[in-house]
């Protein structure tokens, strides 16, 4: 299938708190005719953990690509992916922090919360994202490399 977005691919991932959700995402991008890949699960099963599909999704994205995680809150989500170097993830809960993950941040993860986000809310959050890429700016490309030096302190004193 085509992309709307250079062909990249966009991850999809949750935990049995984020499944419905997920499987309305991932009928709403197909729709809108994004490449896009389940990464799971592909059940409900209230027994799964959210670092594991956090892992595998962040894995994908760190090959190129973006990803999109849905625990319970977002947060759970949200950590596991922050933890991982080459990854900037962030939790959104309306348009403006949607927006500034995209423009400001130039995230390659949004985290969303399934249970305490309305479908139509996520999916509007989700197109802006996609639409909304770093701003080229001066002070938001310092900032991002204050993370990135960041990381390769903390990575380098292991
Ligand atoms: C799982 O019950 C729940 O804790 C998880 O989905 C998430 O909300 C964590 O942040």
């Amino acid at each position: 299938m085509s992309s709307k977005f250079n062909n990249m691919t966009i991850y999809l991932g949750s935990d049995h708190a984020g499944f419905e959700l997920k499987e309305k995402i991932k009928e709403f991008l197909a729709d809108e005719g994004y490449d896009l890949e389940d990464i799971g699960p592909y059940r409900y099963d209230r027994e799964d953990d959210y670092p594991d599909y956090a892992l595998k999704v962040c894995r994908k994205v760190l090959m190129g690509g973006k990803g999109i995680l849905i625990c319970g809150t977002g947060q759970g989500m949200d950590v596991v992916a922050n933890k991982i170097p080459g990854i900037r993830a962030a939790v959104c809960w309306n348009e403006i922090t949607a927006m500034n993950a995209g423009k400001h941040l130039d995230t390659n993860v949004l985290t969303i919360g399934g249970r305490v986000t309305e479908p139509d809310l996520a999916k509007r959050m989700i197109k802006i994202w996609l639409d909304s890429p770093l701003t080229i700016e001066e002070r938001n490309a310092r900032r991002i490399d204050k993370i990135k030096e960041i990381e390769r302190e903390y990575l380098s004193d292991k």
